[in-house]
C-alpha cells in the first residue's frame, strides 16, 4: 500500500520520531543516503507560489540522488485543463512521487486517492504538514526537548495553525491559540487536537487575547495576516489583527529564552515587527534550513523502504 502525507492527523508520535531520527542520520551521513532515491522521479506541482517548499523538495531529491520535476501553475493548470483524477493517473505512469501546493485540501485528497503513488502535501488552504514537522524538529533541537513545551499562536487561525495543532498535541507540546474573533481554527481540528493532547498529557487552549497566550510561553509562533488567496482581504485584516503583531510588549509576557518562529514569508510591521524577526530569540532560518532536513527524511519515510 502507498503512503501519503498530507495530514499531520494521520501521523502517530511514533512515526514522528522515527522521521526526526531518520532526519538526524541523513544530516550526519549524507553519504549513506545520496542514491537513495536513485532511479525516481519526482513531481513537484504548485498551484501557487513557493521559496521554501520547491527549492528545499528540488535540492533534497537531488542530494538523495532522485530527479525533481517541477511543473508551474500554468503548466498543470490542475483541475482545469483535465480532471485531477486523470491528471494523478497519468502522472502515476511516470512519476515516484508528487508533492502538491494547491488552494483546495480536497483537490490533495482527490489527486491522493487517484494516484497510485505517494502524495505529499506541500501547503493547502487547511494544512502544511511538512512546515510544521520541520517546526517540531527545530523547536526540539533548540530546547531539547518537546513535552512540556509551552507554544502560543498568536494570529490566523489558518493552514499552519491546524498543522501546528494537530502536531503540538501529538508530540505532548501544549498549544494555546490567541486569534481574533471569527478567524480562530476550524472547529473539529481543534476538537481533535484536543484529543490527542490527551493522549500525549498536554494541553490544547483557545483565546481571544494574545496576552493571555503568550503569557510564560517558550515558542512564540505566527503567521501572515492573510494568507495566499485571501490577500484582497489585507486591509480589512490589518484592522481586526492590530493586537495580534508580535511586538516588544507581547514578547515581554513570554519566558526569557522564548523563541520566536514564523514559517515565512513574513510581512514585517504587520504580523511581526523587525526588532523580534531579525533579534536573538528569533529562529526563522533554523526553521528554514530544516525543511531541507526533515523533508528528505519525509522522502526516505515515504519511498526509500530499503534502507
Ligand atoms: N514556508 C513556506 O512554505 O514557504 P514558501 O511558501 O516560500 O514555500
Ligand atoms: N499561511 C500562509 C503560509 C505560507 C507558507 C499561506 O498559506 O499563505
Amino acid at each position: 500500500m502507498k503512503k501519503d502525507f498530507i495530514s499531520l492527523k494521520d501521523l502517530s508520535a511514533q512515526e514522528i520520531e522515527k522521521i526526526f531520527g531518520l532526519t538526524d542520520k541523513i544530516k550526519k551521513n549524507s553519504q549513506k543516503f545520496s542514491q537513495a532515491l536513485e532511479g525516481k522521479s519526482i513531481g513537484l506541482i504548485f498551484q501557487k507560489p513557493s521559496n521554501r517548499t520547491r527549492v528545499s523538495f528540488d535540492v533534497g531529491i537531488w542530494q538523495l540522488g532522485g530527479h525533481p520535476v517541477y511543473l508551474s501553475p500554468e503548466e498543470i493548470d490542475l483541475g482545469k485543463r483535465e480532471t485531477i483524477s486523470d491528471a494523478a493517473k497519468t502522472l502515476s505512469r511516470y512519476l515516484d512521487a508528487v508533492v502538491l501546493r494547491t488552494f483546495l485540501h480536497q483537490d490533495i485528497i482527490d489527486f491522493a486517492k487517484a494516484a497510485a503513488i505517494p502524495v505529499i502535501n506541500g501547503l493547502s488552504d487547511f494544512e502544511h504538514p511538512c512546515q510544521i514537522l520541520a517546526d517540531i524538529y527545530t523547536i526540539n533541537k533548540k530546547k531539547k526537548y518537546l513535552k512540556g513545551i509551552t507554544l502560543a499562536y498568536v494570529g490566523d487561525g489558518n493552514n499552519v495553525c491546524h498543522s501546528l495543532l494537530f502536531g503540538a498535541s501529538k508530540m505532548g507540546i501544549n498549544i494555546k491559540v490567541a486569534c481574533p474573533k471569527n478567524y480562530e481554527p476550524n472547529k473539529e481540528v481543534v476538537g481533535a487536537a484536543k484529543k490527542f493532547a490527551k493522549k500525549a498529557r498536554s494541553l490544547v487552549s483557545l483565546t481571544n487575547s494574545a496576552k493571555e497566550a503568550t503569557k510564560d510561553a517558550d515558542v512564540i509562533y505566527t503567521d501572515v495576516w492573510a494568507s495566499m488567496g485571501k490577500e484582497h482581504e489585507i486591509e480589512e485584516r490589518k484592522k481586526v489583527f492590530a493586537e495580534f503583531q508580535v511586538s516588544s510588549r507581547l514578547v515581554s509576557y513570554a519566558k526569557k529564552d522564548f523563541i520566536f518562529m514564523h514559517c515565512l514569508p513574513a510581512h514585517r510591521s504587520q504580523e511581526v515587527i523587525d526588532e523580534i524577526i531579525d533579534g536573538k530569540h528569533s529562529v526563522v532560518f533554523e526553521q528554514a534550513e530544516n525543511r531541507l532536513h526533515v523533508q528528505k527524511a519525509i522522502l526516505v519515510f515515504l519511498l526509500g523502504e530499503r534502507l
